[in-house]
């Protein structure tokens, strides 16, 4: 197949209505992207398989749902409001704006900006540098660019109270850390779960679902005493891997990588990179953040976040060991790995969405052979299977053509209703993958299906 890029991708995900862009009929906004009817399928998916894996499997792991909003302290005493910000750069010629950092990781490879101060970078992008859209080499100084989404709380206008859009889910768990010990009868070591929308006002060039204003996130914090927090780190690094290749991912496509410069609190952190069009790159976050954030909220809520092991009575604040992944990052990997253009025995190619059947947005595509003779039983199969995992009917043109749309979909089986299901009960079952077909009787799909497209 020709290199996949980030804008063929984008194409076929509005042809197929996985991914549509952001408030488009108004001339769009900008990182900001709207799930269709199979990219809302795909993301369902994902956070079924994640949620299976990290949370029903394990017998200590808890998922809670906390609020967008919160009390202003949290991000306080997480050290949002201080210091949550990109270093911005300002084209001085055309105006585009760019975070410096990526800016020099795209030019080139020899230098590290995580290792630079703000100075080091903005001496380098200057002497260095020609703005990748006007080509002039015109910057302004680097600024502080925050990161946090304001909005206000209040009626009156000048007693409202300025609130934030949580720019991470995971300190809803810290907060909660009490709660959930005591209302699930816990002891140390536990995992608290969570999944939802956080928001970032980034200073971003775009790549699609990579990094965007608004995005969901399934971050897992495990509570545990010091001194074990370095097997858990080390346990995280493999579980999240072997996720990531369970579901399919091409492991040449992934990697480690040691961050080159820890955030103070933190004394690991490793990320699972992922090979994009656009070159290595963050999918997946791996971080030992100590004892630092029940420390914070200790300090800042007045409340003792310590633990008393009920064993020995040692009494400590705990150390968390999180793991955290943005659910449209993955639906991106996955869709780049899977998406393929094959060439058949027959010299004709095809277009084929090799997801994981878990992952795929429909598990059975039900295809009438012939409209008029087969469609009123198909409906009724449609109706049937249904009730077991989630369908698609298409009777329209060839079932040729049929085949190839369910194929770039991603969709893992078709099953044809011909005149043999009239008269013996049976269907044909086809293997995206293998293309080849085989006949069942009516009642035993639903098992083979359920069986053949499990996590
Ligand atoms: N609680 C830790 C935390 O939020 P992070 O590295 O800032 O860590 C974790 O974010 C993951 O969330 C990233 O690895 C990425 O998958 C996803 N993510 C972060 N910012 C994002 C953005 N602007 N757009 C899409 N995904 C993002």
């Amino acid at each position: 197949m020709e290199k996949l890029t980030m804008e063929k991708l984008t194409n076929y995900c509005k042809q197929y209505g996985f991914i549509y862009p952001g408030s488009e009929i108004y001339g769009g906004f900008a990182n900001t992207w709207d799930y269709g009817p199979l990219g809302s399928r795909l993301i369902n998916n994902i956070k079924d398989c994640w949620r299976k894996r990290f949370v029903a499997q394990r017998r200590n792991s808890y998922e809670i749902d906390c609020g967008i909003l919160m009390n202003p302290k949290v991000w306080e005493a997480s050290g949002h409001t201080k210091s949550f910000s990109d270093p911005q750069v300002d084209c001085k010629e055309c105006k585009k704006r760019y975070r410096a950092d990526k800016l020099i990781s795209n030019f080139t490879t020899d230098i590290n900006p995580d290792l630079m101060t703000y100075e080091e970078m903005g001496k380098f992008i200057n002497e260095n540098i020609p703005c990748p859209n006007c080509g002039k080499r015109n910057f302004t100084d680097i600024r502080e660019f925050d990161l946090m989404f304001k909005t206000y709380r209040g009626t009156v206008n000048d007693q409202k109270l300025e609130i934030y859009l949580r720019p991470e889910t995971c300190q809803g768990e810290y907060i909660n850390f009490q709660n959930v010990l005591r209302s699930q009868r816990e002891k140390l070591p536990f995992t608290i779960a969570q999944v939802g929308k956080s928001f970032r006002n980034e200073v971003t060039p775009g790549n699609f679902l990579f990094r965007t204003i608004e995005f969901e996130q399934m971050e897992l914090q495990t509570f545990c005493k010091p001194g074990n927090d370095e097997e858990i780190f080390n346990y995280n690094k493999k579980e999240s891997m072997k996720f990531l290749t369970d579901l399919g991912i091409n492991k040449n496509n992934l990697r480690f990588k040691d961050h080159d410069k820890l955030v103070f609190y933190a004394s690991a952190a490793t990320d699972i990179q992922y090979l994009y069009p656009t070159g290595w790159d963050e999918l997946w976050g791996i971080h030992n953040r100590t004892n630092y954030d029940l420390t914070q909220h200790s300090k800042f809520s007045g409340k003792d976040l310590s633990y008393r092991d009920p064993e020995t009575n040692e009494k400590y604040i705990p150390y968390i060991l999180e793991t955290a992944v943005g659910v449209g990052r993955l639906m991106l990997a996955f869709l780049i790995d899977a998406l393929q253009e094959e060439q058949l025995e027959d010299k004709t190619t095809r277009e084929v969405l090799k997801l994981h059947p878990a992952l795929a947005p429909f598990k059975v595509a039900i295809l009438p052979l012939i409209k008029k003779v087969h469609s009123e039983k198909a409906k009724e199969i449609y109706e049937k299977y249904s009730n077991y995992f989630m369908c698609t009917f298409d009777e329209a043109s060839t079932i040729g053509k049929r085949y190839r749309r369910q194929d770039a979909i991603g969709t893992p089986y078709c099953i044809t209703i011909d005149d043999n299901t009239l008269k013996n009960n049976t269907v044909t079952i086809r293997d995206r993958d293998t293309m080849k077909q085989i006949t069942m009787d009516i009642d035993k799909v639903p098992y083979y299906i359920i069986e053949k497209t499990l996590f």
